[in-house]
């Protein structure tokens, strides 16, 4: 089903954070801030009111739930904006799943993981996104949907 809001259709994305973001506000504030994961939702919602936008917000902390919410959402997104936290630096079945469903999708962090310990500075999922954003707090997100919502465009001319 395709939504036009006064015309315009309507850009679907998903916006998925992983393992730990649940704890934001709390979990070593010097390094990811002290919004919540709740304050984040709110600001990128203000962010995106004009924009056109449908969304869905999804956080886990288990790798196979977030592999089974692109799955069953594939059909429904037009794209994809992760912060996929630690699995960033392992996760080949959520490599796979983002090249598998074949959607735009943009990698997003809060800190600047390439000035981070070395683990950090390897992304595995990188390479099947069209950017990777990083070390901009929430701002991020912000220029990671930006990224995203040309990208969408620029597929669906
Ligand atoms: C993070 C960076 C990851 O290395 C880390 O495991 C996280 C958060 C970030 O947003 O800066 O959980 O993705």
């Amino acid at each position: 089903m395709t939504y036009y809001f006064l015309g315009i259709k309507m850009k679907k994305i998903l916006i998925i954070n992983g393992p730990n973001l649940n704890l934001l506000g709390e979990r070593e504030p010097e390094i990811y801030g002290h919004l919540t994961l709740e304050d984040i939702i709110k600001k990128i919602k203000e962010y995106i009111k004009n924009k056109d936008v449908e969304f869905k917000f999804f956080q886990s902390n288990h790798e196979g739930q977030i592999i089974d919410f692109l799955h069953e959402n594939r059909k429904w997104a037009d794209g994809i904006l992760i912060n996929p936290a630690a699995l960033t630096h392992y996760s080949y079945s959520l490599r796979d799943a983002i090249s598998g469903v074949a959607l735009p999708t943009v990698e997003v962090h809060l800190s600047g993981i390439s000035k981070r310990e070395p683990f950090r500075r390897n992304s595995v999922i990188k390479d099947v996104c069209v950017a990777q954003v990083s070390g901009l707090g929430l701002g991020s997100y912000f220029k990671g949907l930006d990224i995203l919502i040309r990208e969408i465009l620029k597929q669906n001319a």
